[in-house]
């Protein structure tokens, strides 16, 4: 995780505007950042959980406004499971729904990640969703109707989990034969859903981190 965060520090050049997402492997892009920033170096960043926002504050790093992301030259954020077509699912930190703007305000969004989180097909997989808390069970049972099956995420105490935006999130496990892209695209389309983890066809590069090093997966692609 150390060499991955160090490796994505190198891609943050003067003068950024990057967007920086959440969980441990950022943890330590951040901590491989914040030397840098003593030395002087200077951007912005737009951070997709209140906890990065903290994080960058105290490393020195000039943290933007939650009110807006704006245009990003770059995004670095982690995944839970990816494929070399870079596809990937994320939201195990229950951040997915500020990910995915960071990550579509960005010119370049690249993923860093453990090399074991690869997968040929994200089929089948468990895939987070965030959902409004009104009508919730509604929500739920509309999400199973198209062939997931729905947990409503707890915290410690057993309360349900809410997210940085207040909301709820329903851990589905896929049942059917709907492949993640119409599974997305069905999801989109429901009353109550917020975002989902599945964050497809949106990174061009990935840099994984396995026993030889780290390795580069880059893609050509049209945002
Ligand atoms: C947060 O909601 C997630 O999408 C994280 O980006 C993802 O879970 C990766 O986290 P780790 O780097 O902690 O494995």
């Amino acid at each position: 995780m150390t060499a991955v965060g160090a490796a994505a520090a190198e891609l943050v050049l003067p003068g950024m505007r990057l967007g920086i997402g959440s969980g441990r492997t950022v943890g330590a892009l951040l901590a491989a950042l914040a030397p840098r920033v003593r030395q002087g170096l200077q951007f912005d960043a737009a951070c997709a959980s209140r906890e990065t926002a903290q994080i960058a504050r105290q490393a020195g790093i000039r943290v933007l406004p939650e009110e807006e992301v704006g245009a990003l030259d770059l995004a670095i954020d982690g995944a839970d499971v990816v494929t070399p077509q870079l596809d990937c699912l994320k939201g195990l930190g229950g951040a997915l729904a500020r990910e995915r703007l960071v990550a579509l305000g960005a010119r370049r969004f690249v993923l860093i990640a453990e090399e074991s989180k690869l997968r040929q097909d994200l089929s089948g997989l468990p895939v987070p969703i965030e959902v409004l808390p009104f009508a919730h069970v509604d929500t739920a049972r509309r999400v199973r109707s198209l062939g997931l099956e729905p947990r409503l995420r707890q915290d410690a105490q057993g309360l349900p989990y809410r997210t940085d935006n207040g909301n709820f999130i329903l851990d589905c496990t896929p049942q059917g034969l709907r492949t993640p892209h119409a599974l997305q695209e069905a999801l989109e389309r429901l009353a109550g859903v917020v975002a989902t983890g599945y964050f497809l066809g949106m990174a061009q590069e990935a840099l994984l981190a396995g026993p030889d090093g780290i390795r580069r997966i880059a893609i050509q692609q049209t945002k």
